[in-house]
């Protein structure tokens, strides 16, 4: 296949650039209560400028009783006292852009907390002004709920205002009604906080759930999920036509996007799980625009094989290239087991090296770039309502991956000062992986990481340069990137077997993951990521 593909000098900060996203209860702690806050945050952006990321995102940091850690909202435009200040956070924004760095937030426009003002006063009854804000149903004829539909968080998606006799949606906690986004009123107020923080210079956005945001208006049951097995989150059991992806949720979405066109050079990051031909329509045209990225999570949650994966990037490329529409990759985030420990620490680099060479946008999540893994966390320990509400789904929690930075090797990790408790524990491995460790020596994960983002600065054709997939050797997957007057071949062996691969491995390597310079025709050896000139 042959494309063609914009060189970096086209591209703006969002194409070109990688995200690196926080979650700011577990980056650093400086105010000594065992959860992160802004200004750890702030005092640690040297070091994420250091990794040669190009955007922070910060998971939500707004006013909230964090009964979902942040994800449940009680002030739009207000941080929450947990993380510090208005003015502290100005000062992050500040420093990230003295630093290079664009801020990026996480809106969450889907459901607000039940504590907000507006779902109070739809509490006060039928005729609150505010009671349109939100999604109310009457009863069943058997007084049960109006209908089958399922929370995220396992259990039904309609709790019971006893005053009134209604119930009311919410797709996630009951402490998080869905916002009714039918509603002009509310995309009006919720398009004002978007415009509160780009006043305040925030960049660009990470959209929560954006996928989800109206529901069909005929409240129909949704069918089985035929394919759901034992074990697996309840969710899961049903299909979810009525629930998701409607086609009002693409309108509101294009004047969302016509909110942050009013500013200069901002963008948004859809969350949104869905086959590749749903999920790039969410771009939109080039005539009504809507989302910069709709997040590409499917190396996540695919087998990590290299004929499947070397088969979804040359089908995602082609997509994309079709619909004008950027690519973008992502291996890890707040609800997704670490990735180093879904795909062995064997492939760790392996998976690194592809992120960070397809063509498209990467999103690294806080700590993957020094291999930090789950922590398991006892079910008597777990603080995560996905898990604790789901017992019986193992993998529905996501504390695992969500635990404190590895700065250090003392008692907190550098996270927290020694004698704090850390809201979440810390992994047992934190005094030998952290990133004091890791900078003295030359060969560490976190090297590799630079080594790889450095390539990408170095080398137009890693970023804007064309895809093209090359047969190998079984379990071996090969690239060519290529523009600028430039070739390279990206050679990533998921397998514990070395290839000879006489034509590939012919030039100069630029990186390989094993910390050499293997010679040119050298086989590529068990579990090895090369790049050559
Ligand atoms: C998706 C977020 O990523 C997740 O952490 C959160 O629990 C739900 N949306 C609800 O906001």
């Amino acid at each position: 296949m042959t494309s063609s593909s914009p060189l970096t000098g086209e591209l703006k900060w969002w194409q070109s650039g990688i995200i690196y996203q926080i979650y700011p209860r577990s980056f650093q702690d400086d105010s000594g209560d065992g959860v992160g806050d802004l200004r750890g945050i702030t005092r640690r952006l040297p070091y994420v400028a250091s990794l040669g990321v190009r955007a922070v995102w910060l998971s939500p940091i707004f006013t909230s009783p964090m009964r979902d850690f942040g994800y449940d909202v009680a002030d739009y435009c207000d941080i929450d006292p947990l993380f510090g200040t208005l003015a502290d956070f100005d000062a992050l924004v500040q420093e990230a852009h003295r630093l290079g760095l664009k801020v990026m937030l996480d809106y969450v426009p889907n459901h607000s907390s039940s504590d907000h003002k507006w779902f109070q006063a739809a509490l006060e009854g039928r005729d609150s002004e505010k009671r349109d804000w939100y999604v109310w149903r009457d009863p069943a004829p058997d007084g049960g709920v109006p209908n089958n539909w399922r929370s995220f968080f396992g259990g039904p998606a309609w709790t019971l205002d006893e005053a009134s006799g209604q119930y009311y949606l919410h797709q996630f906690l009951p402490s998080q009604p869905d916002l009714n986004w039918r509603n002009p009123a509310v995309r009006a107020a919720m398009f004002e906080a978007l415009r509160f923080w780009m006043r305040r210079g925030v960049d660009g956005f990470r959209v929560d759930v954006i996928w989800l945001l109206a529901e069909d208006d005929r409240y129909l049951d949704e069918p089985e999920n035929p394919e759901w097995q034992v074990g697996q989150p309840e969710h899961w059991r049903l299909l979810h036509p009525y629930t998701q992806d409607q086609p009002e949720t693409h309108e509101y979405i294009r004047e969302m996007r016509a909110v942050l066109d009013e500013f200069d050079d901002r963008m948004m990051v859809g969350e949104i799980y869905l086959p590749v031909e749903r999920l790039l329509p969410y771009a939109g045209r080039e005539d009504a625009q809507m989302v910069h990225l709709p997040f590409n999570f499917h190396l996540i949650l695919m087998a990590w094989e290299a004929s499947g994966v070397r088969a979804f990037a040359d089908s995602y490329d082609a997509a994309c290239l079709d619909a004008r529409s950027w690519p973008n990759w992502v291996l890890g985030n707040h609800d997704q087991h670490r990735f180093k420990t879904r795909v062995g620490a064997a492939q760790y680099r392996v998976a690194q090296t592809l992120l960070l060479t397809l063509r498209g946008t990467p999103t690294v999540y806080y700590g993957d770039e020094i291999g930090m893994e789950n922590v398991p966390i006892p079910y008597e320990q777990m603080v995560d309502p996905a898990g604790l509400q789901q017992p019986d789904s193992p993998a529905a929690g996501r504390d695992p991956e969500r635990t404190p930075m590895q700065w250090d090797a003392t008692p907190n990790a550098g996270f927290s000062a020694p004698g704090t408790q850390p809201w979440l524990p810390l992994a047992g491995d934190a005094a030998q992986v952290n990133v004091q460790a890791q900078e003295a020596d030359p060969a560490s994960d976190l090297h590799y990481f630079r080594t790889l983002t450095r390539l990408r600065a170095d080398h137009p054709a890693l970023v804007g340069g064309t895809y093209r997939s090359v047969d190998a050797a079984p379990g071996v997957f090969a690239f060519y990137r290529e523009g600028d007057g430039e070739r390279l071949t990206v050679l990533l062996n998921f397998t514990g077997d070395s290839a000879d691969l006489p034509e590939l491995t012919i030039g100069q390597t630029l990186l390989s993951s094993h910390g050499d310079q293997p010679g040119s025709g050298a086989p590529l050896r068990p579990h090895e990521a090369r790049i050559l000139r």
